[in-house]
């Protein structure tokens, strides 16, 4: 018997989403008005390579819409680009927005529900120039772009997230610089741009509410299950979260990293947990390093699908609202790997709803290979393979996997 039919998640509770997401700068290609553009180009660029046509879903979106329908799936998440609505200060483009616009409609004609997220990691260029997530001017930005994009769209969305995230944006972006716009301003950067961060959920949450349509707001965030050891050694005792005592800088670091953000989730309708490994930190943050003899993905992170679970509770008990897992996933060539993961992944989760977890869906990252941020196209996450020069998109096996898991817990 093949794994496929092995695997039952059991019956889902109502309105349950089974879902595939992308990201727009990661499957549309020829995103120039971005700071990830110009980041990719930039002499030195800590980026492997530039995202170039990507998977050319800014013309192939309907291929995409198929797989997701093909699967059988309930919906499909992806992001509408703040570059391309925007691409200059104040100038909007109509025609961007009736792409969204005729993409989310079509989702719909073919019974997919939306998931749309405006900010995916990446910012106008035009921003960015001005310190981006840095400059405090941005939360009321981001909140005006976000009012014109769901006064095209807001009939068309079925679940939004504002930000997807935005924890690796503020240290990647602005504290380390090892993403776009490549700034490392250390703490500055960390806490101005975190600052910015939630106050820009809080208010374009605020204008989601008041716009056309009527459907769940959150926002998404990276939540590896995190240990960290005080000592700066893997053999030395080990803490996740509210283990940490509060006032010592471990737990400081915590809560900038996720405890605002799931606080600020308080008065969201869900929050979006992303998990994809569990990780071992210092106090300061830095990652231990991972022992040679330990099972790795493609991304070098450690192999460990039950962190999932681990997550999705530490969320819901801070956030106390609903859970949705709008990402998770695996960078393997090996496809029999990604299905052990999604088994493993799905069987923490399950644990985690018996226990009292409400969580409303799962969503696979990612629907196709695709462009992996600095990492470039190396790391393979998709549940279809995308051919590089015809653009063709085939399911893998994973994907008919996770189709008939969808198909079998509603039957
Ligand atoms: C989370 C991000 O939202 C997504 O863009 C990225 O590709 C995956 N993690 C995998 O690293």
């Amino acid at each position: 018997m093949s794994e496929s039919t092995t695997f039952d998640f059991g019956p889902v509770p109502s309105g349950w989403l089974w879902g595939a997401a992308t990201a727009a700068h990661q499957i549309e290609g020829g995103n120039t008005n971005s700071d990830w553009w110009a980041f990719e180009h930039q002499e030195g660029s800590p980026a492997k390579e530039s995202s170039g046509d990507a998977c050319d879903s800014w013309h192939r979106w309907r291929d995409d819409l198929e797989l997701v329908r093909e699967m059988g799936l309930d919906s499909y998440r992806m992001s509408i680009e703040w570059a391309r609505i925007e691409p200059a200060e104040a100038e909007f483009s109509l025609a961007a927005l009736e792409h969204y616009r005729i993409i989310l409609a079509t989702a719909q004609e073919m019974g997919l529900k939306t998931s749309v997220t405006f900010h995916h990691f990446t910012t106008p260029q035009w921003m960015a120039l001005q310190d981006g997530w840095m400059n405090a001017e941005i939360v009321d930005r981001f909140a005006r772009y976000v009012d014109i994009a769901v006064q095209h769209l807001g009939d068309h969305i079925d679940l939004a997230a504002t930000i997807n995230e935005p924890n690796v944006v503020a240290g990647m972006g602005y504290q380390h610089g090892g993403f776009a716009p490549g700034i490392a301003a250390g703490d500055v950067g960390l806490r101005a741009a975190t600052e910015n961060f939630v106050g820009a959920h809080l208010k374009a949450r605020e204008v989601l509410k008041a716009g056309p349509g009527d459907f769940p707001v959150g926002l998404t965030l990276a939540l590896p299950d995190q240990v960290t050891h005080p000592d700066g050694t893997l053999d030395g005792p080990g803490f996740r979260w509210d283990e940490l005592t509060p006032g010592t800088p471990e737990a400081e670091r915590m809560r900038m990293w996720a405890g605002v953000y799931l606080e600020a989730a308080q008065d969201d309708d869900y929050v979006g947990v992303q998990t994809y490994t569990t990780e071992h930190l210092d106090a300061a943050g830095n990652l231990l390093p991972v022992p040679e003899e330990t099972r790795v993905t493609q991304m070098g992170w450690r192999f460990e699908p039950e962190a999932l679970g681990r997550s999705v509770r530490h969320a819901h008990a801070v956030a106390q609202v609903p859970v949705i897992v709008t990402e998770i996933g695996i960078a393997t060539m090996n496809d029999d790997e990604r299905i052990e993961y999604y088994s493993r992944s799905l069987t923490s989760l399950r644990q985690a709803m018996d226990d009292g977890v409400e969580v409303r869906g799962f969503y696979a990252w990612s629907l196709l290979d695709n462009f992996e941020w600095a990492e470039g196209y190396r790391p393979t996450f998709g549940l279809a393979a995308v051919d590089p020069v015809t653009f063709d998109r085939a399911l893998k096996p994973s994907g008919r996997w996770l189709a008939e898991v969808a198909w079998s817990s509603r039957s």
